[in-house]
């Protein structure tokens, strides 16, 4: 279960305190609500104990035990025994709301789903590739690592990035999800540390749960973004064994991360012997940038597919990195693919 710590909820709270008359714990418990009902505190998620945030907020326990009972009569947290209080939602909150696959109807709008229409050029992706495969259909079909044309062809996009990639170093998956969760498989450890954003894109979270993760959280906003002091805190304070992030166009918040700072946590990963599992499936998503940010140094293992950014029609994924290690960052190679049984996947972890 994720915890948030008393740390990342007041970064998140933000300028919370009533101007008016309003209860000091009646404007805590709304403050809170907003972040569960806009995902920012995501469901099953641990509040702070009580002691710790009413320190941290300069409140009195009293303030903050009465804000968290306001919640639970409000439906938005419960105690759970042996792991105090835990985010959640009303009963029935969805009642009346279409569920996926259903039509949102006049005058709504369908927020289950990210997905636009494909734009023109995928139509004409689609009978390019068409028009490829007959060329291959004398093979297997069967391949543990993808085309190596394909391979080639999404190497030399990252070494024009600035990240030199061999074909060797890919490996293509049905998706990022796949990808995910078999870097996850491969660098984790039942108990290890896993570093994500709060709030992040939730299927990852959950393959690193999956994967047996203890998950802690650096909090990002749309105002300020990554919070610098926590990362600083958290990474040498847990030594993640692996970071999940987006820093580019940032899935929820749209943030991308400045160039220094994605050098600060590189130097952060490397010190701490993380794998930064950096999801560059929204990274091509500006309109007004003529180039890509440069691949992160060094080499994390990083997972992209083109299909939640263009249209869910096209499903391709690759993970630079597959196949490499680099001094001072764990980097991992799972040898295993779509074709692998789960537990036959061979590791290698590097230091
Ligand atoms: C940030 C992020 N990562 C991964 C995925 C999953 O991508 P795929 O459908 O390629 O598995 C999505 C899909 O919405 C996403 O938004």
């Amino acid at each position: 279960m994720a915890t948030l710590s008393a740390r990342s909820l007041a970064s998140q709270l933000g300028d919370w305190r009533p101007r008016g008359t309003e209860p000091l714990y009646e404007a805590l418990a709304d403050r809170i609500r907003l972040l569960v009902l806009d995902g920012r505190i995501t469901l099953g998620t641990r509040l702070p104990a009580e002691r710790l945030l009413a320190e941290h907020e300069a409140l009195s326990r009293t303030t903050v035990a009465s804000a968290y009972a306001r919640l639970r009569e409000l439906g938005y947290a419960q105690s759970v025994r042996g792991s105090g209080t835990v985010a959640r939602l009303p009963r029935g909150f969805a009642d009346g709301v279409p569920s996926i696959g259903e039509s949102a109807g006049p005058g709504m709008l369908d927020l289950s789903k990210a997905t636009l229409p494909a734009i023109p050029i995928v139509a004409e992706a689609a009978r390019e590739a068409a028009e490829l495969l007959p060329a291959h259909l004398h093979e297997s079909g069967f391949d543990p690592v993808g085309l190596r044309v394909l391979r080639q062809a999404l190497a030399d996009r990252y070494t024009a990035r600035g990240l030199p990639t061999e074909a060797d170093d890919i490996m293509i998956s049905l998706g990022a999800q796949h990808a995910i969760a078999l870097i996850a498989r491969t660098v984790l450890a039942r108990g290890d540390r896993a570093l994500v954003e709060a709030p992040s894109y939730p299927h990852a979270v959950e393959a690193l749960q999956l994967a047996g993760a203890r998950i802690v959280t650096v909090p990002v906003t749309t105002d300020e973004g990554w919070d610098d002091e926590v990362l600083e805190q958290v990474m040498p304070r847990t030594a993640p064994a692996l970071a999940y992030l987006m820093p580019d166009f940032h899935n929820p918040t749209g943030r991308t991360m400045p160039p220094e700072q994605r050098a600060r946590l590189h130097a952060l990963a490397a010190a701490h012997g993380t794998v930064l599992l950096i999801d560059e499936t929204m990274s091509e998503l500006g309109f007004d940038r003529d180039e890509q940010s440069p691949a992160t140094s060094g080499r994390p293992c990083s997972s992209s597919s083109c299909c939640c950014a263009f249209s869910t029609a096209t499903t391709g994924c690759w993970m630079p990195g597959a196949n490499s290690c680099a001094p001072g960052t764990r980097s991992c190679s799972p040898s295993c693919s779509s074709a692998s049984p789960p537990g036959r996947c061979r590791t290698s972890t590097a230091v």
